[in-house]
C-alpha cells in the first residue's frame, strides 16, 4: 500500500517506519513523507522518500487540511500513518480519510489522550504504561486500537525515562501494526485481530 507518514518533529517512528518498509515482502512502501513544519528534524532523515511541507502557520484549519489532503492524493497515497503529528484534525478530514489513516499514541488507551501522557502516568500511579496504535477517528486519540505494547512502570522512573521506556517500544510496535494493516488491505479490512506485545513477548 503506497503510504504516506505525517510527522511535526523528531521523526523516530517516521525512522523505524521507514526501516521496515525498506525491508522484503513489507506490504506498504512509503511515497511520501509530510511535515506541518519546515523545521521538522525528520524531514531530514528520510533517506530519499519524497518530502514535502504544509505549513500549518497563518492558514485556517480548513485551507491547511486542503492542502494536506491534495498532496496526499497527488502522490497516489493509500494509508496513512501518523507518527508524531502534533495537529488535530478535523471531522471533515478524518472522515475523508477514515480506514485508511492509523496513529500512534504514547499511553496505554484510553487511559491518558492527550499531552504529557509519561507524567501523567507517574502522577496516577500506574503500574503499566506503553502505547497504542489504533485507527483516527473524529474524537482524538479514541478510534479503535489495532495494537498495544505495555511495558512497567520502575519506581525511580521520571517522565524522561518512562518515556524513553515507551519510545523503544513505540518503534517495535508501530511497523508490526503497519504491517498488519496493510497486509489486511487497509481500508479494505475493519479493525484487524487486536495484538499485545507485554514486555518481549508477542500475544497474539
Ligand atoms: C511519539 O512518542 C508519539 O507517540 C507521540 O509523539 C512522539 C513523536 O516522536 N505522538 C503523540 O503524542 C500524538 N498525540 P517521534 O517524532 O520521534 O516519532
Amino acid at each position: 500500500m503506497r503510504t504516506a507518514i505525517l510527522i511535526s518533529g523528531r521523526g523516530s517512528n517516521m525512522s523505524a517506519l521507514l526501516a521496515a518498509m525498506a525491508g522484503p515482502d513489507f506490504p506498504a512502501r512509503p511515497v511520501l513523507v509530510l511535515s506541518n513544519r519546515a523545521d521538522a528534524a525528520g524531514l531530514g532523515l528520510t533517506g530519499g522518500v519524497p518530502t514535502a511541507v504544509v505549513s500549518s502557520r497563518g492558514l485556517e484549519r480548513e485551507a491547511f487540511e486542503a492542502e494536506l489532503d491534495a498532496r496526499l492524493r497527488e502522490a497516489g497515497v493509500e494509508l496513512i500513518a501518523l507518527a508524531g503529528f502534533m495537529r488535530v484534525l478535523t471531522a471533515g478530514f478524518v472522515r475523508a480519510w477514515q480506514g485508511r489513516m492509523i496513529n500512534i499514541h504514547p499511553s496505554l488507551l484510553p487511559s491518558f489522550p492527550g499531552l504529557d501522557t509519561h507524567a501523567r502516568a507517574l502522577a496516577a500511579g500506574v503500574r503499566l504504561h506503553g502505547c497504542t496504535v489504533h485507527w483516527v477517528s473524529p474524537d482524538v486519540d479514541e478510534g479503535p486500537i489495532i495494537a498495544q505494547s505495555a511495558v512497567p512502570v520502575l519506581p525511580q522512573d521520571d517522565a524522561a525515562s518512562l518515556g524513553a521506556r515507551v519510545l523503544a517500544r513505540e518503534h517495535a510496535l508501530y511497523p508490526a501494526a503497519l504491517r498488519l494493516v496493510a497486509a489486511g488491505g487497509g481500508a479494505a479490512v475493519t479493525v484487524p485481530a487486536a495484538t499485545c506485545h507485554l514486555d518481549s513477548l508477542w500475544l497474539r
